[in-house]
């Protein structure tokens, strides 16, 4: 069998700050393509390993690599290049409140690629609108959106330079449970088009089945439980992983 290609490759990751032991000994793989599930209790360091995987925070031992590269032993530039392959966006991703969709699009855009025209912008500026299924709000303003309509656009903004890794923290988070399907969809959407590996926080189960090829749920400072959906969850002894089993399916 052929070997699946690893784009992140963590091994006994620690990250502490003071005497809050977060990251205990992480160890995590992301194939190229894969939609990768990250679950885990509010404070259970999710979004401090994903700023690990991006610079923003530096662990204290142990190994992350991005497309073979220790992240930690980046020099400024290469960092920033990594960074261009990366999509993050962040748990409270904002748009900017004072732009339209379109200069909120553009914005990123101009910053990092110098030599565009504006054919270029504006078709690369549609194409994602309309991938996102939104093209009809390119002249609106944040404020006139609605909040699932905000994290597309969102989306799409972290789509319009192109990452080769998709890193989406809590998408869903304060949506209905159809406009997180819709989301849902769009992430799947999203691989498929632009051939992303993606790392997806949540805390929506019903969400982790329908978008994760694995689940891996952060316990303690470890994943302790990394596999499909099923693997994971249906008969989980843990009680840990019982209990967010439980939650989402039973008790909701
Ligand atoms: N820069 C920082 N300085 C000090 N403590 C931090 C810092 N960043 C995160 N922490 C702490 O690390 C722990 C993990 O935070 P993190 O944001 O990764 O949680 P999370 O799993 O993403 O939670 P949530 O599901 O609520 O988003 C928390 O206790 C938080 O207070
Ligand atoms: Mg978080």
């Amino acid at each position: 069998m052929e070997e699946r290609e690893k784009v992140v490759e963590i091994k006994n990751l620690k990250k502490s700050f003071g005497d809050l032991h977060v990251l205990k000994g992480v160890d995590l793989d992301l194939f190229r393509q894969e939609n990768l599930v990250v679950l885990g209790k509010s404070g259970s360091g999710k979004s401090v390993l994903i700023k690990i995987m991006v610079g923003l925070l530096r662990q204290d031992s142990g190994s992350l690599k991005v497309f073979g590269k220790e992240v930690a032993s980046l020099k400024k530039k290469e960092l920033n290049e990594l960074r261009l392959k990366i999509g993050f966006s962040f748990q409270n991703s904002a748009l900017y409140d004072s732009m339209t969709v379109r200069e909120n699009m553009e914005f990123p855009l101009v910053r990092n690629e110098k030599n565009l025209t504006r054919k270029d912008i504006n078709t690369r500026i549609e194409e994602l609108l309309d991938s996102v299924g939104l093209p009809q709000t390119i002249n609106q303003m944040p404020s006139e959106l609605s909040g699932g309509q905000k994290k597309r656009i969102g989306i799409a903004r972290t789509l319009i330079l192109n990452p080769e890794i998709m890193l989406y923290d809590e998408p869903t988070a304060g949506l209905d449970p159809i406009t997180c399907g819709e989301i849902n969809n769009l992430i799947l959407e999203v691989r498929e088009r632009y051939k992303t590996s993606s790392i997806v926080i949540t805390h929506d189960l019903a969400c982790a089945k329908q978008i994760g090829d694995r689940m891996a749920v952060l316990l303690d400072g470890q994943f302790d439980a990394v596999g499909t959906f099923e693997e994971v969850f249906p008969n989980a002894e843990d009680e840990r992983i019982k209990s967010f089993y439980d939650y989402n399916f039973i008790n909701s």
